[in-house]
């Protein structure tokens, strides 16, 4: 009777409190929104830009940029609203009053987070989304380009191929990535080898800081500059727009990819990939792909290897380079395709010889996947891959994308941006595994349970003190903070990964331009210790 009674007022207890809180989330949503018009120029009506949860399109607009589908359940947090800027002062106006408010903001561009991180918090939180900024503004004589953060590099490569077909921008594969979040975030592509990475290409950058001003890279000075390439835009402020540089190339490229089982020879092929695919012509650039595939003997599992290529320059120019440095792949005229730079990104993202307009897409689709990230800096001896074909057979579903670093990569000093991962890396492994909800509500943890023994497996053979990770391959598992703080020692731990010795300057340009620590997430840069 009395544990009856005391339950009964534990919850009502308990129902007072969420009660409470909720209401106090209300007025702090309806002072929020009332103090945005204030801060919104006056021809473009914020209220326009405003979701919210009573809002018909508000389950759409959330959804339409969230590409994990872990994170798109009942049970995961929604945001009181979502602010979808029309004009870069709803931007300001975002960030002035939810800070006057006490309400956290998530910025989101094109929603690729690996943990959701742009549309997930544990916290009372909006969502100010930036894809109505997706202006692309090309100067083609000065060999640069002005790209807003909502803007995808889909349409980046679309418009940049309009007006020339020598010209190209280094970033990654998938068309619907956000300029904002994938280029604050370092941007690797299949160009790296040539010109870096996307953070290596950037001349200029409008950002609204915690004040709510707008600074370009003169005002912001070469620090925040600094820090806004490769450590995620969202520790600093809300970046508008990148100035970049654009790339020169040839107007063929070629593209290849041949696959090796270990009966026919993997393992060798690999041995001898991770010795020469850092040190091969910048233009060539040969990712080794291991996968599980039937065709074992007896009908059992086996690993087939795949190595995609893709060259600045003709087959004619290639065959004989591969010839002299790297034979034993075996690359013949029928493996090589030849086409435009832009036609090499759809080869890329498996759309070739579709029209160039599904450079334009903007799905919704969303899937099931865990990611993880490794850096290689010693050759893995073969009794290595050995074991690794057998551990990868043992957690069947997970494959790994192994991406050669060294040429243009090797010149850049570790410390000219916060991604430190420069000269001394073989390659970087991307470790995925992918599932559907038809396989019950077990398949989550198991998958990434999986995931996680093949990291675990794979110790040996990455690097350490610290066991480097590419934030844009965004893993919780890595470090992290509560939603509604940032502890240094925690943040130390990611932070290192992610960032080695630049964490510690990161630190610095995070304690001068947000002391008091409004742009956070679960990973961002933590104040310096008092
Ligand atoms: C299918 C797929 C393929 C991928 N391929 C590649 C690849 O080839 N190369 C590669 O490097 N990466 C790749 N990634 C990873 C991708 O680069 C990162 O997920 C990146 O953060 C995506 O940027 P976004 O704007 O789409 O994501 P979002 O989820 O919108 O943002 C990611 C992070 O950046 C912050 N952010 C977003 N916009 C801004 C802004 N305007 N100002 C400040 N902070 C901001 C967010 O708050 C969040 O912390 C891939 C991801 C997916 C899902
Ligand atoms: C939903 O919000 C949008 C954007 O502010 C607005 O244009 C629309 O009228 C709203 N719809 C409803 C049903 O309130
Ligand atoms: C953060 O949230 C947790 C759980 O809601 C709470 O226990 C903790 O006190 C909060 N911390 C701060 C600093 O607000």
């Amino acid at each position: 009777m009395i544990k009856a009674s005391m339950s009964l007022t534990l919850s009502m207890f308990l129902v007072l409190f969420l009660f409470v809180s909720l209401a106090t989330c209300d007025t702090s949503l309806d002072n929020f929104l009332q103090c945005l018009p204030s801060h919104s120029h006056p021809s473009y009506p914020v209220s326009r830009a405003v979701y919210r949860r009573s809002n018909s399109s508000f389950e759409p607009t959330f959804r339409a940029y969230a590409k994990a589908s872990r994170f798109l359940t009942s049970a995961t947090p929604k945001p009181l609203a979502i602010i979808a800027a029309m004009h870069e002062s709803h931007v300001q106006a975002t960030v002035i009053c939810a800070k006057s408010n006490g309400l956290q903001i998530r910025i989101r561009s094109g929603g690729h987070d690996y943990e959701g991180l742009s549309y997930v918090s544990n916290v009372p939180f909006v969502i100010l989304d930036m894809f109505n900024l997706r202006s692309i503004d090309i100067d083609i004589v000065r060999k640069t380009a002005w790209i807003q953060s909502g803007a995808t590099i889909g349409e980046l490569y679309y418009n940049i191929a309009k007006k020339s077909n020598v010209f190209a921008f280094p970033a990654g594969v998938c068309f619907t990535l956000g300029a904002g979040g994938h280029i604050s975030g370092g941007g690797y592509g299949n160009m790296m080898r040539k010109y870096g990475l996307s953070i290596d290409n950037i001349v200029d950058a409008k950002l609204v800081d915690v004040n709510g001003k707008i600074l370009d890279r003169k005002s912001m000075g070469e620090d925040l500059f600094w820090a806004i390439r490769g450590s995620g835009g969202a520790s600093f402020g809300v970046i508008l727009s990148w100035k970049i540089n654009l790339v020169q190339v040839p107007p063929k490229v070629t593209t290849f990819n041949v696959a090796k089982t270990l009966k026919e020879g993997a393992t060798d092929l690999v041995y001898r990939w991770q010795e020469v695919a850092s040190k091969l012509d910048q233009e060539l650039f040969i990712r080794a792909s291991p996968q599980v595939v039937n065709g074992g003997s007896g009908g059992s599992k086996t690993i087939s290897v795949s190595f995609i290529g893709q060259f600045l320059g003709p087959s004619s120019k290639l065959l004989p380079l591969m010839k002299r440095r790297f034979p034993e792949l075996g690359l013949q005229q029928k493996d090589c395709n030849e086409m435009s730079w832009v036609e090499s990104t759809l080869y890329w993202f498996g759309r070739s010889g579709r029209s160039l307009d599904v450079l334009l897409d903007r799905p919704t689709e969303t899937s099931f996947f865990k990611r993880k990230s490794d850096y290689v800096k010693n050759v893995i001896p073969k009794e290595g891959l050995e074991n690794i074909w057998k551990m990868m057979i043992k957690v069947e579903p997970v494959w790994m994308q192994w991406n050669p670093y060294g040429g243009r990569m090797d010149e850049i000093p570790a410390t000219a941006t916060p991604f430190p991962h420069r000269a001394g890396n073989l390659f970087k492994i991307q470790y995925s595994t992918d599932w559907s909800d038809q396989e019950g509500s077990e398949a989550t943890n198991r998958h990434i349970n999986l995931l996680r023994q093949m990291y675990e497996a794979m110790t040996p053979y990455v690097s350490k003190d610290p066991r480097e990770a590419f934030l844009n391959y965004r893993d919780i598992d890595i470090g992290s903070n509560p939603s509604n703080q940032t502890n240094f020692e925690n943040a130390k731990v990611y932070g290192s990964k992610l960032f080695k010795d630049n964490f510690m300057r990161l630190v610095k340009v995070k304690s001068k331009v947000d002391p008091d620590n409004f742009f956070k997430n679960e990973q961002s840069i933590p104040l310096g210790m008092a």
